[in-house]
């Protein structure tokens, strides 16, 4: 469905972001604007803030950014329609009936029609496995002791070995060849043109918290390589942002959430009644991942594999718990490799008694760290000891410390005293006085060096969104073309052409971008901090180092382009004229 501007426009105004983010995530009003735990990346400290007065949101930790319409399509994981739809009914706002015209499919986006084309591959294959043709796949998956409820509330399904059938029903069903192969379900080539991309595979459907079809694995029935064949990443399956199972976890009752490695252990626990079992998608275990769970339960069960490889992806997986303040917990699984192999060699009852007997995270990095000395020797105890110290000082809270550092002493027979001399011995040195805000997972290290032309583009943008009435005093010094950064050009234009009739939009601005990373860049462009400025004095001499810039920037730009952009000469000259007068000019933010 194609919504005109002026609607989704409108839809949008009626639509205040502070209560709508405030439906999902706890607010604190801070300045002028409001701040919560980004719930699209595990944090311990705010750094999501939402402005009311340019209604848009963003994440200074992960980037995260945008207008009400992003939000809901990154938090529910809606399509740009859908999150319309669901704006226009919180609203009251009627929209124009559905009218399937060939106009209106034409212009759905890309992401609506990635889903629904995964949706029909997933009925296909589907079908497929409980027709005769489908029956090796049925004899695999019965082996695997699944029963037919258990298949058809995870959609499974089977690809068969002939790799036309699939394509074939697809275009039946009028998907595009083009579209087909970028939702990866089939590949192009010369000599077999386009052929599926899984062929003789019992199929995994992937999907999201609202039960859409967002990409698929594939397993092949016995041995083979690779075991699992997955989706390639698409406008709708973001391996890092979803969990397998979670549109069933997130409904369960049980108050904690078991994460596993494999989607046959989330199947084999979910068989058994544990609906709350989720695993990634193939790939470790993210940030974006915890921030999901977090929506939904504070306590996670890590079920990883019991071999090496499993211990270590518990480790990593403990540490993003942490950042992301869930409290994790470790099943232990031995002597069985996975939970699915638990479930069929114990059974239930079994698994509920290790669920409660799961042991704390803590402890559970410290007995693995405890394997690796040979504790009979005292220079290597002595290591350890050291080591459990250093640890301790990642709790930041003094309690939580003392009371872990009271446990590990009574647990592994050291001295209670010995121990905290040894921590804040530990924290002295270091200079973890306030221990640890350790290094994360890589989202927070953001901190790219950014070429000052870009930079003071950003800030005057920045600048002018937040005090709009400034605009009136720079517009002869400055027009959309002075921004050398094509987004920024692009954003200006508009800005100001909004500037000038007196309403201006910034959130509206989003809109105008498709990709979502380009609303993050311009959401991010919005919220750039500006200088430190105490006194008018400093505000005026910052704003104006700042327009300076941009117009030096803008002058030199155009200067290099003389001969080659037959602009470019008007615009240095007009550029020229303009910073004389500038330099002349004082500008009073009053
Ligand atoms: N995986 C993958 N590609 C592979 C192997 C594994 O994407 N070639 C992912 C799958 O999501 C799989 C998970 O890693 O579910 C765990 O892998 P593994 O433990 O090897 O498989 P199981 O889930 O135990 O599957 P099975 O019981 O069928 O062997
Ligand atoms: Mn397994």
């Amino acid at each position: 469905m194609y919504y005109s501007d002026e609607l989704v426009e409108e839809i949008r105004e009626k639509n205040d972001i502070v209560d709508v983010v405030a439906g999902y995530v706890k607010l604190q009003k801070k300045g002028s604007n409001y701040w919560g735990l980004c719930p699209f990346h595990g944090e311990k400290t705010p750094s999501f803030s939402v402005s009311g007065a340019k209604q848009m949101y963003y994440c200074f930790g992960c980037g995260a950014g945008g207008n009400v319409y992003t939000f809901l399509m990154n938090y529910e994981n809606y399509t740009f329609p859908e999150a319309v739809k669901a704006l226009a009914e919180r609203a009251g706002v009627a929209l124009p009936q559905a009218q399937e015209g060939e106009e209106s499919r034409r212009r759905e986006n890309r992401r609506a029609r990635l889903l629904e084309v995964n949706k029909a591959a997933a009925g296909f294959f589907y079908y497929q496995l409980r027709d005769k043709r489908g029956e090796t796949g049925m004899a695999y998956l019965r082996r695997r002791q699944l029963t037919d409820e258990t298949m058809h509330r995870f959609g499974l399904g089977y690809a068969g070995k002939n790799g036309v059938d699939l394509i074939q029903y697809l275009r039946g069903k009028g998907f595009e060849d083009e579209l087909i192969k970028e939702a990866g379900l089939a590949s192009y080539s010369e000599r077999h043109g386009l052929s599926s991309q899984f062929w003789n595979r019992v199929m995994f459907p992937i999907q999201d918290s609202n039960n859409r079809v967002i990409g698929f694995g594939g397993r092949v029935m016995g041995e083979g390589e690779p075991k699992y064949l997955n989706s390639p990443e698409t406008p709708v399956f973001d391996k890092r942002r979803n969990l397998y199972g979670l549109n069933f976890a997130r409904k369960s009752k049980a108050g904690s959430i078991i994460l596993c490695e494999g989607y046959m252990d989330v199947i084999a626990l979910h068989q058994v009644g544990f609906t709350q079992a989720v695993a990634s998608l193939g790939t470790a275990f993210t940030p974006q991942q915890a921030g999901l769970l977090r929506r939904c339960t504070d306590s996670v069960l890590l079920a990883y594999d019991s071999d090496g490889a499993g211990v270590k992806a518990a480790l990593r997986a403990i540490e993003i718990l942490r950042e992301a303040r869930l409290t994790g917990k470790v099943i232990d699984m031995r002597p069985y490799k996975d939970p699915d192999e638990f479930i069929k060699a114990l059974g239930k009852e079994a698994f509920e008694e290790r669920i409660h007997r799961a042991e704390n995270s803590f402890f559970f990095e410290i007995r693995i760290l405890e394997g690796q000395y040979a504790l009979d020797d005292p220079e290597e105890k002595t290591k350890f000891y050291r080591e459990i110290a250093k640890k301790l000082c990642g709790f930041s809270e003094d309690v939580e410390r003392d009371n872990y550092l009271q446990a590990v002493a009574d647990k592994y027979l050291i001295g209670v005293d010995n121990l905290r001399k040894l921590v804040n011995g530990y924290a002295a040195q270091t200079g973890l006085e306030k221990p640890l805000e350790r290094p994360r997972s890589g989202i927070h290290a953001k901190n790219r060096p950014e070429e000052g032309a870009k930079r003071s583009q950003r800030l005057l943008l920045s600048w002018l969104a937040d005090e709009p009435g400034l605009y009136g005093r720079i517009r002869k010094y400055i027009g959309p073309e002075d921004f050398t950064e094509e987004l920024y050009r692009t954003v200006a234009e508009r800005l100001f052409g909004e500037l000038d009739q007196g309403a201006f939009q910034p959130a509206g601005i989003i809109s105008m971008f498709e990709e979502e990373s380009t609303q993050r860049e311009v959401a991010e462009l919005f919220h750039t901090t500006l200088p430190r400025m105490e006194t008018g004095q400093e505000r005026e001499k910052a704003f104006r180092d700042i327009l300076l810039a941009v117009k030096k920037n803008s002058y030199e730009y155009h200067m290099e382009r003389l001969g080659t952009d037959v602009n470019a000469l008007r615009q240095a000259v007009e550029g020229k004229k303009a910073l004389e007068e500038l330099a002349k000019t004082h500008i009073s933010l009053e």
